[in-house]
């Protein structure tokens, strides 16, 4: 640890002590992230709990020349909320900024302060019959401003977009200490350049957001959730497909797993209920949703309208061969249980094994090349490794992570690296991307020197300076 002692007097005219942690055991959850994957050290850790005080601080570091990681929830999984080991950082934590300043049910917005945790956001959203639809499985961790700096994705992106396409503006604070108010409710806006985007995504390395204007939606009264069996991505990209025209355009989530992922996400969680006796190769996690009420109501016969179009849609695919084996949940409890699978598949597979992660994404006419290629690659070095591939389908967004054998490989070490660079040797023959929705972060900045246009490079390059020409913004994520 390394006090900038001109920085800290400064700062200490503007927080008070409770919001400067500088012991080691309060700081301790600040400094490593989730995957246990980086750790760093930090001089202090500051708790600003409004933009003014986040605009002293910006003043100060650009002042004393103080280096500054910004961090929301800590969820991220590419290190970019960690600082380095110097010890000269400071962390500021957005956690004390979680004020909701306006929902606005005509306007379909609402305007909420950075440090908000998703989770919330979605339970006082659905209190105004209204619904934000940013949906992942660090839901109650993970903060807006983070949603926002790493452009997020998750479960629901194929209806409603990413972070990126929810946010109608940002309030932002840049080095110097100067709050750029960007905080439109508007959804058309053509007056220039629309600098939000530049800092959507940006993963804290161009300006601290505080505070953002947000999208809302209607929210769903009617939900059908199924899984069903599948032999193949193919099989399941079909599937999509149909179900899209003959619900409507009505899905909102389309996820798929292997059969090996189910077998490790119920030896880590064996309190779990197994969901499909004896599936296939993969299975799919499927979800329609309407806003009409009428959709789920029962009619006289007992039928619910929107089940209805899912068991319609899950027998002729039966029919056609397509799946061997499904299950539609009959009611929340149920739906919570399929689900339970899916949101636990990243904390099983670090349970299990030290996996080799990725978050890469295609065409998804590309899906099913990519995934016999990769799992052949990967078999010819070694055809014990357990390859857990899932995620995203309808994105084309995979998150294709190998797990060791049973009982554990003593060469797992060495042989990761070995198979990283397999999997995005096969990627880049799809014309796929190292990043779909995680970031570059720390752990990709060399990666992405090889993959990204050089123009475009340099661009960005002249874009962080010109926000940031002493490089104190998170310096080492994203660009080198
Ligand atoms: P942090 O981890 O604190 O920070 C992430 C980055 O944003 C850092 O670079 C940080 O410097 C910067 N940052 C944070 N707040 C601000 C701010 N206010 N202003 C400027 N910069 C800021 N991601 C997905 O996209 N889809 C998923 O489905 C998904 N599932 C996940 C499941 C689990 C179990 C976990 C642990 C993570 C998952 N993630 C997923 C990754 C992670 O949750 C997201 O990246 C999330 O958006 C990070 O939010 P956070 O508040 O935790 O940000
Ligand atoms: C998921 C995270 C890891 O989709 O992005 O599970
Ligand atoms: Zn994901």
């Amino acid at each position: 640890m390394t006090q900038n002692t001109a920085f800290f007097s400064d700062i200490s005219q503007h927080l008070n002590a409770s919001q400067i942690i500088t012991n080691s055991v309060e700081m301790a959850g600040y400094i490593k992230d989730w995957r246990g994957n980086f750790s760093g050290s930090a001089a202090a850790i500051l708790l600003p709990a409004s933009t003014k005080e986040v605009s002293e601080i910006m003043r100060a570091a650009d002042a004393h020349d103080q280096i500054i990681v910004p961090q929301g929830g800590n969820t991220g999984l590419v290190g970019g909320g960690i600082p380095d080991n110097s010890g000269k950082a400071v962390i500021i934590s957005l956690a004390k900024m979680n004020r909701v300043r306006e929902i606005n049910a005509d306007n379909r917005s609402m305007v909420v302060e950075a440090g908000c945790i998703l989770q919330t956001l979605h339970e006082l959203t659905e209190a105004e019959g209204l619904y934000f639809p940013l949906n992942l499985a660090a839901k109650g961790s993970c903060s807006i401003g983070g949603n926002l700096a790493t452009n997020a994705g998750g479960v629901n992106v194929l209806r409603y977009g990413n972070t990126r396409d929810l946010c109608l503006g940002i309030e932002v604070v840049l080095i110097g200490g100067k709050v750029m108010n960007l905080l439109s409710p508007l959804r058309k806006d053509n007056t220039g350049y629309d600098l939000k985007h530049l800092f959507i995504g940006s993963e804290g390395t161009l300006g601290i957001i505080t505070a953002a204007s947000m999208k809302l939606f209607a929210l769903p009264k009617a939900r059908a959730t199924a899984m069903a069996s599948v032999n193949s991505v193919s099989t399941a990209i079909t599937l999509l497909e149909r179900l899209q025209r003959q619900s409507g355009e009505q899905v909102e989530a389309f996820e798929i797993m292997p059969k090996t992922l189910i077998d490790v996400v119920l030896k880590q969680f064996p309190a779990l209920q197994r969901p499909l006796e004896n599936p296939d190769a993969f299975v799919v996690l499927m979800e329609i949703a309407s806003t009409n009420a009428a959709d789920g109501t029962p009619t006289q016969d007992g039928t619910i309208p929107i089940n209805d179009v899912m068991e319609t849609f899950l027998e002729s695919a039966f029919e056609d061969g397509l799946i061997d084996n499904a299950t539609l949940a009959r009611n929340a409890a149920q739906r919570q249980q399929l689900w339970d699978i899916r949101e636990n598949a990243p904390e099983s597979t670090k349970k299990e094994s030290w996996p080799v992660n990725t978050d890469i994404s295609m065409p998804v006419s590309s899906l099913e090349t990519f995934y016999t290629e990769a799992t052949k690659a990967v078999h010819a070095i070694d055809d014990t490794v357990r390859i857990c591939g899932y995620g995203h389908l309808g994105d084309g967004n995979l998150h294709f992570n190998l797990i060791e054998r049973e009982g554990g490989d003593p060469d797992w070490a060495e042989k990761r690296p070995v198979f990283t660079k397999i999997l995005y040797e096969v990627l880049s023959k799809v014309h796929g991307s190292i990043s779909a929705e995680h970031g570059i972060g720390r752990l990709k900045v060399d990666q992405l020197e090889t993959v990204k246009d050089t123009v475009a490079l340099q661009m960005m390059r002249q874009i962080k300076t010109s926000f940031d020409p002493k490089s104190l913004l998170n310096p080492g994520v994203v660009l080198k």
